[in-house]
């Protein structure tokens, strides 16, 4: 009887962890990190060399020091006029993430170096990030389907041209 009932509650919490992963599936799917309201100059002057990655992803403190160095911008010359840098800066700062997993500023104030971007990523293997059809974690979009639109979800994901196989 003990062993059956055991049994039981093993199943139970089986099938407690497969519905909420379910859950947590879908919303990571279905979410939108985008913001609602978009800054046409982010998307025209942020977007050239890479994705205009949401604004949700890092702190504002990280926002601020990136609009604050534009003309050494991660080896780039990103330099806009300081009317732009002040409304895009203003709206970076309005968007910026402030829960849990973004509060603290990343190394470089990168979101690649975020503890949960490392963490998401643990299943791509490193000579894929350098792949001719990648280039650099920073290129969201060429795994990540809808980045543009905010949308990361499992179903919005390609492997990449040359990648061998899946995600480990
Ligand atoms: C002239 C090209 C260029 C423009 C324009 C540009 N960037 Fe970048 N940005 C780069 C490069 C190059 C990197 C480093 C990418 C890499 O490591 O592969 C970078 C990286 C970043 C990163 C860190 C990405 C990571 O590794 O997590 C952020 C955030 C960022 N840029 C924000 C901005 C914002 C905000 C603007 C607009 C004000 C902007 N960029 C405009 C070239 C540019
Ligand atoms: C080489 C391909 C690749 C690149 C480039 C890439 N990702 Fe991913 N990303 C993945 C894979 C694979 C996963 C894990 C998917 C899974 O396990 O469900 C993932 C997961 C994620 C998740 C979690 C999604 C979820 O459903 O929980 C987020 C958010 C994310 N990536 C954001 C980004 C951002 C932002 C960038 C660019 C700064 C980026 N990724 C660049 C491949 C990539």
């Amino acid at each position: 009887m003990k062993r059956v009932k055991e049994h039981m509650v093993r199943t139970i919490k089986w099938l407690w962890m497969a519905l909420l992963c379910g859950l947590c599936g879908a919303y990571a799917g279905d979410h939108n990190l985008q913001p609602a309201q978009a800054l046409h100059a982010y998307g025209q002057e942020c977007a050239a060399c890479h994705l205009a990655y949401p604004p949700a992803l890092l702190p504002a403190e990280s926002w601020q020091r990136i609009m604050g160095g534009l003309a050494r911008h991660y080896g780039a010359d990103a330099s806009l006029d300081a009317a732009q840098v002040q409304t895009i800066g203003q709206w970076l700062h309005s968007q910026a993430g402030t829960y849990k997993k973004v509060r603290a500023a990343p190394e470089q104030d990168r979101i690649t170096r975020s503890d949960w971007f490392v963490r998401e990523h643990r299943k791509v293997a490193p000579a894929v990030w350098q792949l001719p059809s990648v280039k650099s974690p920073a290129q969201c979009a060429a795994c990540h389907t809808r980045a543009e639109q905010g949308q990361f979800g499992e179903r919005e994901l390609r492997s990449p041209a040359g990648m061998n196989g899946g995600f480990r």
